[in-house]
């Protein structure tokens, strides 16, 4: 896979993951458009990559058309789309949470890729060959403590980009699912803007475990589109826990269940388990 000259599209590339996919990205020759509902951000990602910010409400099938359209018109035809963006809701809330916001968070997190193949696929098919990167995230494989609409959603996430690299493999479409559990973003409080502001200050590290880098994703990511791999895994052992509930789901569901209790301070801590 060859980046130079190429027009790559990251949602959410103003922050985060998709400012550290950005930035790989140009680092291999590609020409970047950096879309986020954040325009400064986009601005300063984009002046740093050299290429063009793009103001987009990733919920919006129409927002997305319209950066396929302004990435087509400077650099050509888009080769990567890399779908990024997406937020987390209020594990508290669980199944209260209102009806718009679960819609909101399943047009941000869910459907925005479906907008994403949509503007592009086409395009790719008949040039026999696109690269589809969703940012996807352990919660899709492993249903953890993330709050109700954002496990509905990225789960629905995973099952898309499946059916994508099912229906479309054989035309040369690539499609890279990238599922990390906790990475140092504004997810878990950092501020880029912000040197101070660390997940290491925040209180989820513990509850978290390792917390990787945006860049470690990133590489991990470009190096899965190399070799043509579905599946990214920056913290292993997510591997291993999708294996075991393969294995035996309803051992898995009695384990996790006792956990999360543990963790809301339901049950007393048990360190045998
Ligand atoms: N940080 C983690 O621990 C973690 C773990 C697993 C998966 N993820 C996923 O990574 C992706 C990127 O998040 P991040 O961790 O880099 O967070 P982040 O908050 O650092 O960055 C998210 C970026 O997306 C932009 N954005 C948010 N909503 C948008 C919208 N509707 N349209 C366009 N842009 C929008 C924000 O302005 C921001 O620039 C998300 O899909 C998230 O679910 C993150």
């Amino acid at each position: 896979m060859d980046l130079t000259g190429r027009a790559a599209i990251v949602t959410g590339g103003g922050h985060g993951i998709g400012r550290a996919m950005a930035e790989a990205l140009a680092g291999r020759g590609a020409n970047v458009v950096v879309a986020d509902v954040h325009v400064p951000r986009a601005e300063k990602v984009a002046e740093r990559v050299g290429g063009r910010a793009v103001e987009c409400d990733v919920g919006d099938p129409d927002a997305i058309a319209h950066v396929v359209r302004v990435a087509e018109d400077a650099f050509g035809p888009v080769d990567v789309f890399v779908s990024n963006a997406g937020f987390s809701d209020d594990p508290a809330a669980g199944v209260a949470l209102s009806p718009d916001a679960v819609r909101r968070i399943v047009d941000v997190n869910l459907l925005a890729h479906v907008w994403a193949a949509r503007a592009v696929l086409p395009g790719m098919i008949d040039r026999g060959e696109g690269w589809l990167v969703q940012t996807i995230s352990s919660a899709a494989l492993i249903t953890g403590p993330s709050g109700m609409g954002y496990t509905l959603s990225k789960h629905g996430a995973l099952g898309f980009a499946e059916w994508v690299a099912l229906n479309h493999r054989h035309q040369g479409i690539h499609v890279t699912c990238l599922c990390p559990n906790a990475v140092n973003t504004g997810m878990l409080g950092r501020n880029e803007d912000d040197e101070a502001s660390d997940a290491a200050d925040s209180g989820l590290l513990e509850m978290l475990g390792d917390v990787v880098e945006p860049e470690l994703c990133a590489e991990m990511t470009l190096d899965a589109m190399e070799t043509g791999r579905f599946l990214v895994l920056p913290h292993p052992r997510v591997g291993e826990s999708f294996l075991r509930k393969a294995t035996d789901y309803d051992a898995w569901l009695e384990r996790t269940n006792a956990r999360l209790r543990r963790m809301r301070g339901e049950v007393p801590v048990s360190h045998t388990s």
